[in-house]
C-alpha cells in the first residue's frame, strides 16, 4: 500500500510512488481516491513498467513526448470525488514544480483496466469538494464540446503519434452533452445535500461521462489556463480541503477562466456555446448567434456565486502584476491550448486572465 499521494501531484510525489511501485515486483495497481491518486497509480505503473527520465514520456514541448513503449500492468481505479473521470481517460496530470506549472503523460495505454464507478465512495465527498470537482466535470463536458473539431487538427505522421485528445468528434458530443445535462440536473443538489444518493451518484457518472467525452477530445484553454494558477499559488488555502500547504482546487482554478475564454472563442462555434448555455438552463430563446458566449459566461458565473467559489483570480491572492507569469506557465501546454477552437497568442491569454480577476 502506498498512501503518500501527494494532493495534486508533483513530478517529485510521482518518482516516490514510482519508487515504491517498484519495491516489489507487483501484479497490478489498484488506485482509491480522486484523480491525484488516480494519476499517480497511471503514473508509477508506467514508470515501474518501462523505466525513464520523468520527462521522456511527458508531452511536448516540456517533455520529449515519446509514446508509452508497450502495455501496462493492469490498473482498477475506484474514484471517490465526482470530478476528474481519470478511471476512463489515458491522462496523468502533475505539478512540474521546477517550471511552476502543470503538465501531463497523455497516452491510451494509461488508460485503467477498469474503473468501479460507486456513488458509495462519495458519500463524505465534502461540500467543497464536490462543487470543485463538479465544476471540474462541467468545464471538462463544455471545452470538449466546444474544442478545435478533429479534422481541422493537423494530421500525425503515423497513427501511433495520434494525440489522446484528438478533437470534438461526434462520438466525443454525445458523451459531453449526456455529461453535461446531468451536471445541471444533480450538481447543486450534490453539494447541498450529500446524503441525496440520486444526485451524488448521478454527479460520479457524469464525471465518467465527461471523462470519455475529454479522454478523446481533450480540453482547452479553461484547462490550459489552470495549470499556471494552480502551479504558481502563493498563500491560498482552499476551505474544505484538509491539506497543510496552499492549493487551489484543480476545478476552481478551471472554472474561473472559463466565462472570460467562452466569451473569447465563441466565435468559432457560437452554435455549440449557446446549446451548452441551453442545457444549463439559460434562456436562448431569440438570441443572437453574437452573444452566445456571453450568455454561457453569464450562467457559469451564476453557478460560481451559487456555489461559493471565490470571486475570480483576485481572490486566490493574484494582481495584474502576475499575468506575464500566468501567460508564460500557459503556452507551454499545447497538448491542450491547441484545441482552442480560436488560437490564443500571449495577448490574448493576458486579457483573458485580466478578464478573470474579477468574476462578478
Ligand atoms: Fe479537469
Amino acid at each position: 500500500m502506498f498512501d503518500n499521494v501527494h494532493i495534486e501531484p508533483t513530478d517529485e510525489s510521482l518518482g516516490e510512488a514510482t519508487a515504491a511501485a517498484r519495491a516489489e515486483e507487483f501484479d497490478a495497481f489498484v488506485a482509491v481516491g480522486g484523480g491525484s491518486t488516480i494519476d499517480t497509480a497511471k503514473a508509477a505503473n508506467l514508470y515501474s513498467c518501462y523505466p525513464a527520465d520523468l520527462l521522456d514520456y511527458v508531452n511536448l514541448p516540456i517533455g520529449k513526448g515519446l509514446p508509452v513503449p508497450g502495455p501496462l500492468k493492469p490498473l482498477i481505479a475506484i474514484p471517490t470525488t465526482a470530478g476528474t473521470g481519470s478511471e476512463t481517460t489515458g491522462v496523468a496530470i502533475f505539478d512540474f514544480v521546477k517550471m511552476h506549472a502543470k503538465t501531463g503523460i497523455a497516452h491510451r495505454r494509461l488508460k485503467p483496466t477498469l474503473g468501479l464507478i460507486d456513488p458509495e465512495n462519495t458519500r463524505t465527498q465534502p461540500p467543497a469538494v464536490a462543487a470543485s470537482a463538479g465544476l471540474d466535470v462541467l468545464s471538462h463536458a463544455i471545452e470538449s464540446y466546444t474544442a478545435l473539431p478533429f479534422h481541422q487538427r493537423p494530421r500525425p505522421e503515423r497513427p501511433i503519434l495520434r494525440p489522446a485528445y484528438q478533437g470534438s468528434n461526434p462520438i466525443s458530443d454525445v458523451w459531453s452533452l449526456e455529461s453535461l445535462r446531468l451536471v445541471s440536473i444533480y450538481l447543486e443538489r450534490a453539494v447541498r445535500d450529500p446524503s441525496d444518493d440520486e444526485a451524488r451518484g448521478s454527479m460520479m457518472l457524469a464525471a465518467a461521462f465527461a471523462g470519455i467525452g475529454f479522454g478523446n477530445a481533450g480540453v482547452h484553454l479553461p484547462h490550459g489556463m489552470s495549470y499556471p494558477v494552480s502551479g504558481l499559488v502563493r498563500g491560498y488555502r482552499a476551505p474544505g480541503y484538509a491539506v497543510d500547504h496552499a492549493l487551489v482546487p484543480h476545478g476552481v482554478s478551471v472554472i474561473l477562466n472559463a466565462p472570460a475564454v467562452y466569451r473569447f472563442v465563441s466565435s468559432a462555434c457560437p452554435e455549440r456555446h449557446l446549446r451548452a448555455a441551453e442545457i444549463l438552463g439559460a434562456k436562448v430563446n431569440g438570441a443572437r448567434l453574437d452573444d452566445a458566449g456571453k450568455i454561457l459566461a453569464d450562467r457559469i458565473v451564476q453557478l460560481i456565486r451559487d456555489l461559493h467559489l471565490p470571486n475570480g483570480l483576485r481572490a486566490l491572492g493574484y494582481e495584474t502584476a502576475d499575468i506575464p507569469r500566468l501567460v508564460e506557465g500557459t503556452l507551454p501546454q499545447h497538448r491542450v491550448t491547441k484545441l482552442s477552437p480560436r488560437p490564443a497568442g500571449p495577448e490574448d491569454l493576458a486579457r483573458l486572465f485580466e478578464e478573470s480577476m474579477l468574476a462578478w
